[in-house]
């Protein structure tokens, strides 16, 4: 293949871009005026030069959430989502989506994808992310009332939508931090509270008719109503069983309104561990890394637009760096395209950028969440690490650190409840942070 290049031929660069300027004799006896701006041109020359790949225009996009310039590989996700829109939409039965996986597969920028497909088709969306010391009420509340804004201006009977906006009200005041008269629900509803319904403090009960009556709403309408939790397995347990609950009893009655959600790969079992029935409500997508062709797209179409090319070895240098994780892609992308002076992008250029780019992924990626974890917390993860990146037994972890097993469980439970492990199978937990373990490994303990 040797240096075979991969994108389509560099388009829509100004011709200056490419070829050395020729100035003409009038301009150049402009800037032999001064000495200064004469010496200060051949720096700038190199600068101007390597415009072909210019930071400026650099398109990656390392972030949480952060949208990438190119979706890449997600096209089965996009069509199911598609097809269980349209299903609500006509009143079909149909399961929700749950998309689960590990820290930066890019879960929350497909949720994102999916409420923007869900508003192209005029729904009303709302989302929130669950935290894990807080109630869903009022965030939900907030919600759904952002999902009716959206509908109200076109709804012919504006009765019908004060009238949802009294229960919301009612629903979002039983929320029992407002009962302590602390706190009152900030944005404004102008409408009086409703009574008697969605208020009866009970969870269950008033997420069931707050969901049946925003339903009959977007009803009217002919559309649905999609509500997207970000990292779900935060959901508090009463609240997962509640709202479980909720969108049970909302499947049956057919009305058009999902609870999508996202979160860490032991998202199932949480909500299985509250409701029997889950696996009937929702479909699991388990979003993954991405394949070579997915990862090479990924690269290549944002660099395309920009009149850059890699060459086949500076793929697969890439390719091998970032391990087809999406967060690691544009890292690594984005490093070697600031780096890189002229396209095609090759291997070299990708070797020299390698070193900063892990130094900006231990800082940014793993360091935050590392940081998070107290000096017991460190020590089990260094046990982890140490034994290797597959799932690792509990009782192995206690071996390591010869401790008792049961002395090590609230390090352990602290762990999972802040997002930094995950129980894969009983007895056995793993890191849901990607390539977390070869971060430790390269730790002084
Ligand atoms: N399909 C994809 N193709 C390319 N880049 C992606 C894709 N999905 C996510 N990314 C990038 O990966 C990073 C992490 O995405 P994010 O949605 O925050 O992950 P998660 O929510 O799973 O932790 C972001 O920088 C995003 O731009
Ligand atoms: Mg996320």
């Amino acid at each position: 293949m040797g240096s075979a290049t991969f994108s389509m031929p560099a388009s829509a660069l100004p011709a200056g871009a490419r070829a050395p300027v020729h100035r003409s004799s009038a301009s150049r006896r402009a800037t032999r005026r001064s000495s200064f701006y004469a010496d200060i041109r051949r720096p700038l020359y190199s600068v101007i030069k390597s415009e072909s790949v210019d930071p400026v225009r650099n398109p990656y996009a390392p972030g949480a959430g952060q949208r990438p310039p190119e979706l890449a590989g997600r096209d089965r996700e996009l069509q199911q989502f598609e097809v269980v829109l349209e299903r609500v939409a006509r009143g079909r039965p149909e399961r929700s989506m749950v998309l689960t996986g590990l820290r930066g597969v890019g879960k929350t920028v497909l949720l994102n994808t999916f409420k923007s497909m869900a508003m192209q088709r005029l729904w009303g969306t709302g989302k929130i992310e669950a935290r894990p010391d807080q109630s869903i009420r009022r965030p939900v509340a907030a919600a759904m009332h952002m999902a009716v804004r959206e509908l109200a201006p076109r709804h012919r009977a504006p009765e019908r939508i004060e009238e949802f906006l009294g229960v919301l009200k009612a629903f979002a005041m039983r929320d029992p931090s407002a009962a302590k008269g602390t706190s009152h629900w900030s944005p404004g509803i102008d409408v009086p509270a409703g009574r008697g319904r969605a208020d009866s403090g009970d969870l269950e009960i008033d997420l069931t008719e707050l969901f049946v009556d925003a339903a009959s709403v977007a009803t009217d309408l002919g559309v649905g109503i999609a509500l997207f939790i970000d990292e779900m397995q935060d959901v508090q347990a009463p609240d997962v069983s509640a709202l479980c609950a909720a969108c049970h009893e909302l499947s049956q009655s057919g009305g058009p309104l999902i609870v999508v959600g996202a979160g860490l790969p032991h998202l199932p079992s949480v909500l299985s561990a509250s409701k029997s029935y889950s696996e009937r409500l929702f479909r699991y997508a388990r979003i993954d890394r991405l394949d070579r062709t997915a990862a090479d797209l990924a690269l290549i179409a944002p660099a395309e637009r920009e009149g850059v090319e890699f060459t086949q070895e500076a793929l697969d240098a890439l390719y091998t760096a970032a391990d087809g994780y999406p967060y690691f892609v544009q890292a690594y992308g984005k490093v070697t395209w600031d780096l890189a002076l002229r396209s095609p992008i090759t291997a070299d250029d990708v070797r020299l950028a390698a070193p900063e780019a892990e130094e900006e992924l231990a800082v940014g990626f793993f360091g935050s969440r590392y940081e998070r974890a107290t000096p017991a917390e460190r020590d089990y993860m260094h046990a982890m690490a140490s034994v290797g990146d597959e799932p690792v037994a509990t009782a192995q972890v206690a071996e390591v650190l010869t401790r008792k097993p049961s002395s090590l469980s609230p390090a352990r439970d602290s762990l999972i409840k802040k997002g930094l492990i995950y129980s894969a199978e009983r007895g056995l937990i793993a890191f849901t942070v990607p390539h977390f373990g070869k971060f430790l490994r390269a730790q002084p303990v």
